[in-house]
């Protein structure tokens, strides 16, 4: 047994990832990886909750998720990377914890309600949409970690699964640690138009994206809509484009910046190209980590399986010890 504390944390596998998601979890999870136990996943149940209908496009989502994870840092020889489809002690945890999992906290939580109005143009009336709360908090317990690395959006669900485990102590022993959400910082990465970055606002840039394509996007953001000439003084804290430059741009040069922009002597064009060459920094080595992958076809499925064998020890171990402690280890 290491000393490390244990984390878990999953994404769902519904297309690639972009700047919003590295700035906002992925960043996160690298630095995490080296100070602890770590276990990620691609939840592919989870993407079945609200993709259902056409569940086909998830089985190409899964190994580009892993893609994207690896070629952006995340090392599976520091932490266990793995498919929660393929560890099905994750389903029968979910079945155990739905026995006694009010429906009224499934009802009355949050996200549910948000979500399902958000979407309305798929019908979210199904049980399995209903319990992904349970889902979730067995893909975490399973694990019995101390942390749980989550955006703000992700705080009801972390509530209920310690709701769950303290539900379960109270009926069967006391067995499952309550797990702490890490909440990770609110998104530091706007989308290329202000709004949040979001594949259905057309406002991304993906990690896997090509220069080519990333060159004029940039080049036709709206920066500071008040600067109409150069000669304009501008202001960075309104500006579209320079949050950017705190995500790329080193400090010093950032006060070049800002000192440029407010006396018109540094234009938007000028700041543009500056942020180009820190996203080719930034993105070009993840695209040859990328390339790699793509060379060698079996890498992806071959991180799978070690890590999915991995995880499955331990979930195994979990569930040998829930049905024992329910009296269904028969
Ligand atoms: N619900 C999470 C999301 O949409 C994904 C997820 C599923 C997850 N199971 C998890 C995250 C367990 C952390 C731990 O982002």
């Amino acid at each position: 047994m290491s000393a490390r504390e244990r984390i878990v944390s999953g994404m769902r596998p519904t297309g690639p990832l972009h700047l919003g998601h590295y700035f906002g979890v992925l960043d996160n999870w690298i630095k995490m990886q080296s100070a602890f136990d770590c276990f990620f996943f691609v939840a592919d149940w989870h993407a079945l909750t609200s993709e259902y209908a056409d569940p086909k496009r998830i089985k190409g989502f899964v190994p580009s998720l892993v893609k994207d994870w690896i070629s952006a840092g995340i090392d599976p020889e520091k932490c266990v990377v793995y498919q929660q489809s393929q560890i099905k002690a994750h389903a029968e945890l979910h079945l155990y914890l739905s026995m006694v999992t009010p429906l009224g906290w499934l009802e009355r939580n949050p996200t549910y309600k948000e979500v399902k109005q958000e979407l309305v143009q798929k019908d979210l009336n199904t049980y399995g949409f209903l319990g992904y709360p349970v889902l979730m908090a067995a893909d975490i317990l399973i694990y019995r970690p101390q942390g749980v690395p989550v955006g703000q959006d992700q705080l009801p669900h972390l509530e209920l699964t310690r709701e769950m485990a303290r539900r379960f102590n109270h009926l069967y022993g006391d067995f499952f640690p309550e797990p702490r959400a890490e909440l990770t910082p609110a998104a530091k990465c706007p989308g290329l138009d202000g709004r949040k970055m979001s594949k259905s606002y057309g406002n991304s840039i993906y990690l896997s994206e090509p220069m080519d394509e990333v060159r004029p996007k940039v080049m036709s953001m709206l920066t500071d809509t008040n600067r109409l000439r150069k000669s304009d003084p501008g202001d960075p804290e309104v500006c579209n484009l320079y949050p950017y430059h705190v995500l790329l741009t080193d400090e010093a040069k950032r006060e070049e910046i800002q000192k440029g922009c407010r006396d018109a002597s540094w234009g938007c064009v000028d700041c543009k190209k500056l942020l180009l060459e820190g996203l080719d920094r930034f993105l070009t080595p993840m695209h040859e980590r990328r390339a790699a992958l793509d060379a060698n076809p079996s890498l992806v499925a071959d991180i799978l399986a070690a890590g999915n064998a991995k995880a499955r020890v331990e979930a195994e171990a979990t569930v040998a010890a829930v049905r024992e402690l329910i009296g269904f280890d028969f």
